[in-house]
């Protein structure tokens, strides 16, 4: 089969507005185009994607594109672009190189703008995908808002304290920008659920009462198998995608996330997210192969590690606790070489879970705690369990620039818990590259 490329053009305006969550309660949203999540962005890979944002808020921001391999200059970061102040227009335009489910959302104050809505899907086909009967995507986020629904920020130090260590969790559980909404799938027939956990730290772990799915997809696009299971954690920034299904006409279940322990102040709890209603039986024509594509492994356990990352939380007489890499706020990292194979070995020696998240690249699990991972897949966020290590290995291909990492859990990266760093190209000095300060029309 072949694709003809095309070029995909979205107008976003992000702004404020009012949202409802459930009937009757409204929210003081901030989104794109006056919804929450913002719209899903469809294309097929090798597509060409356009989003020329106005940013109609009253304090800048910028669009970070999770997951997506595009050039340094179009990473949304502060490192490599000037922000987007209200009353101004971006344009965003790149290629999409993988298929697979990813997400785009604010990369400035995200504490505040991710929260309130700044996110959304984005979705890139691929003509070999598995044949499926339908396709849905969730995303996973929660609130956490007064009595009046109002956002608010806690205002003495200790619940400070906690929202700084736990990150912010809410009571206010989201699917789609909606309280548990009702998922309506056909009676006998397999779909594709594409589940993005955009929360600020809620660890999200899916649930569907005891009934099996298959794990086809995770950051990096399809396994290589899929994976029958009965749950699966996705912590903030991780996508998972399923084969939903069958199941049978007239059964009604939750979907639920069961309780997850990461050492929080506020005890876990399982909780349900939406209803899931089977309706009349429809036939089928879905097909989930035994092998969905081949990955090349890009080194084994024993592979030398070229660089250390710890990520830690110590003490702190402003804050109370700060959150570290390698001992220290905001770092500053050692360049990497373009076609140099990268190991790293992040290890967290703290008490509690962080999802881990390089920026642009795709990296394998080599190592997980001394052990070898039951399967190969391509991931850009990775949980380290407390008191943990993890070996990646990633190839930085010829996109040169400021890139970074940093834990996921948004309230811990606002603490410190980042890094920037340069992919150079071994041929030029370091500091040629570019930077998008300026407008391009084309
Ligand atoms: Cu979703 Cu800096 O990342
Ligand atoms: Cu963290």
């Amino acid at each position: 089969m072949k694709n003809q490329n095309k070029v995909v053009e979205y107008n976003f305006e992000a702004s404020e507005f009012n949202w409802d969550i459930a009937p009757g309660k409204t929210i003081k949203a901030w989104g794109f185009n006056k919804q929450l999540p913002g719209p899903v962005l469809r294309a097929n890979v090798g597509d060409t994607l356009v989003v020329r944002l106005t940013n109609n808020l009253t304090q800048p921001t910028l669009m970070h594109w999770h997951g997506l391999r595009i050039p340094a200059f179009m990473d949304g970061t502060a490192e490599v672009q000037r922000p987007i102040e209200p009353g101004e227009v971006f344009e965003y335009r790149f290629v999409l190189p993988d298929a697979g489910t990813f997400w785009y959302h604010s990369h400035v104050n995200e504490t505040v703008q991710m929260e309130r809505g700044l996110y959304g899907a984005i979705i890139v086909e691929d003509p070999t995908d598995p044949i499926m009967d339908d396709e849905k995507i969730f995303m996973i986020d929660d609130m956490k808002l007064d009595e009046a629904n109002e956002f608010t920020t806690p205002a003495w130090s200790l619940p400070r304290l906690v929202e700084r260590h736990d990150g912010r969790e809410g009571k206010t559980l989201l699917i789609n920008g909606k309280e548990t909404p009702q998922i309506h799938i056909y009676a006998g027939q397999t779909e594709r659920w594409r589940f993005v956990n955009s929360s600020s730290a809620r660890y999200f772990v899916l649930y569907l009462n005891g009934k099996e799915f298959k794990i086809i997809g995770t950051d990096g696009g399809l396994l290589e198998h899929p994976r029958t299971v009965t749950q699966v954690l996705i912590t903030p920034g991780e996508r998972i995608d399923i084969a939903a299904g069958p199941f049978e006409e007239g059964e009604t279940f939750s979907m639920e996330s069961l309780r997850y322990n990461r050492s929080t102040f506020f005890r876990p709890k399982r909780q349900t997210f939406a209803s899931i209603v089977v309706g009349s039986p429809k036939a089928s024509v879905a097909f989930v192969p035994d092998t969905l594509r081949k990955i090349e492994p890009l080194a084994d356990q024993h592979a030398p590690v070229n660089r250390k990352i710890k990520l830690s939380v110590g003490p702190s007489l402003k804050n109370g606790l700060n959150f570290l890499v390698n001992g220290d706020m905001h770092v500053q990292d050692k360049p990497v070489k373009v076609g140099e194979l990268q190991v790293w070995e992040v290890s967290n020696p703290s008490l509690m879970d962080h999802p881990f998240h390089l920026h642009g690249y795709f990296f394998q699990v080599i190592e997980e705690n001394g052990k070898v991972p039951e399967y190969l897949a391509w991931k850009d966020t990775v949980n380290l369990l407390p008191r943990s290590k993890v070996k990646i290995a990633w190839m930085p291909d010829n996109r040169p620039g400021t890139w970074m990492y940093h834990c996921h859990i948004i309230e811990h990266h606002a603490a410190g818990m980042m890094a920037s760093f340069e992919v150079v190209d071994g041929t030029k000095p370091v500091g040629e590259e570019t930077h998008a300060r300026t407008h391009h029309h084309h």
